[in-house]
């Protein structure tokens, strides 16, 4: 098995980290504290190729791999996690489910211009009423003649405020015995029926806007509907399955943040006379740290090396999202810990890491849902 990286992965990896070190690091403060949508970054986002990164550069992506995805998302995420996962839905969530069950007229219109980073793209599966359970939303398109009528609401949605479209997963047929069948549709922000809440408040990811979107008698013909009739949950799932990896990347990022700032201060603080670093108990947390972002990042470019070869990866992205969700989090609070009380504080970067890295054990799939697939996938 060989671990290293090609020629064109190491160099997507090191523009990611060139941009994301002079561009994107030094405004991460500001955009947390100000909440601000970062359109500067996202435009350069864009024009570096990093908005539909393994999407075939005919249809507007840089035409690069998984692995790239992986290792240009971790670099932006240790740099600003808002940023990251703004990157991270348009590429997952939207590009790749319109690449993989689109239409060539709807690849035309719907992913070109969102992979070149012309247009912004989001994701509806979450409802006020169905998270971890969303097979049983509430959201219904019913067939009138040779139209569908969408009526419902998404909430949660990353991107929401700002995309230009949602590709929404609707019940088309109810069942009173066993499972509704769903269906998937691109909507496009200016239809008529359309509507947005203002942007939700969050313990973190300020920078990335959330909102929940109505649907009100939107009327769709055919050329809307991303994949067949009936199976628009198996969109849902398989689009997970890589979007799983994108957030996987996206704790890494912050894990590394917060275990290189550790670092840095155990090396320069000073305690009883000598070094953080040269106690043993800060040490042992430093190994931790280093040893669970390795483990992290192996399982990461496991699951991204096998989606690129085009094999089933759910359960090794589960797997991964799992490890890495809660690593992070683990890796921030180690980091906090080792700071004292500047940890602490909103003048250290290191509260945002923590903030940040908690939604990763939430979104797309919290650790619980994980634990199911990966459970289920081991009993069977
Ligand atoms: N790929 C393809 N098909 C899949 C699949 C996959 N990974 N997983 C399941 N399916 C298929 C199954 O084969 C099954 O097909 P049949 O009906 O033909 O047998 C069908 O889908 C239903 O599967 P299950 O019976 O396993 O479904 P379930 O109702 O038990 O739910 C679940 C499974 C894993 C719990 C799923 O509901 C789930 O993943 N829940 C979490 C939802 C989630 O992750 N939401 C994230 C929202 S997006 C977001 O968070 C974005 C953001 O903010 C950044």
């Amino acid at each position: 098995m060989d671990l290293e990286l090609t020629e064109e992965q190491r160099m997507i990896r090191d523009t990611a980290r060139d941009f994301a070190v002079k561009e994107v690091e030094p405004k991460a403060a500001e955009i947390d504290k100000n909440g601000r949508w970062p359109s500067e970054l996202v435009k350069r986002l864009g024009e570096l190729g990093f908005m539909g990164v393994a999407i075939p550069d005919e249809w507007g992506g840089a035409g690069m791999d998984n692995v790239s995805y992986a290792l240009a998302m971790e670099e932006i995420c240790r740099a600003c996690a808002s940023t990251g996962v703004i990157m991270s839905v348009n590429n997952s969530l939207y590009c790749d489910p319109v690449y993989k069950f689109g239409t060539p007229a709807q690849k035309d219109r719907w992913l070109r211009p969102y992979a070149s980073g012309e247009k912004l793209g989001c994701f509806g599966l979450t409802e006020p009423m169905s998270g971890s359970d969303a097979q049983t939303m509430a959201t219904f398109a019913e067939r009138k003649g040779d139209k569908w009528l969408i009526n419902g609401s998404k909430n949660w949605i990353t991107n929401g405020p700002h995309a230009d479209t949602i590709i929404v997963f609707a019940i088309s047929e109810k069942s009173t015995v066993g499972k509704a069948k769903h269906t998937a549709f691109l909507i496009d922000k200016d239809t008529p029926g359309y509507s947005r809440e203002k942007p939700d408040e969050k313990m973190g990811i300020h920078g990335a806007h959330s909102c929940t979107v109505f649907f009100e008698n939107i009327e769709l013909s055919d050329e809307h509907r991303l994949g067949n009739v009936g199976e628009g949950f198996k969109v849902a799932m398989a689009t997970l399955d890589g979007g799983r990896i994108g957030i996987a990347a996206q704790a890494l990022g912050i894990a590394r943040a917060a275990f290189e700032k550790a670092v840095e201060y155990s090396k320069d603080r000073k305690s009883f006379g000598v070094p953080l670093a040269n106690h043993q108990a800060i040490a042992f947390m430093l190994a931790d740290m280093a040893t669970e972002i390795d483990a992290a990042r192996l399982l990461i470019w496991r699951a991204a090396s096998m989606k690129d070869k085009g094999v089933r990866h759910t359960q090794e992205s589960a797997i991964a999202k799992l490890f890495a969700s809660e690593m992070a989090t683990r890796v921030a609070h180690k980091a906090i810990q080792i700071f004292g009380g500047y940890g602490y504080s909103k003048e250290f970067p290191l509260e945002r890491h923590y903030r940040d890295a908690r939604i990763t054990e939430i979104y797309e799939g919290t650790s619980e849902i994980q634990r199911i697939v990966i459970a289920a996938n081991a009993l069977k």
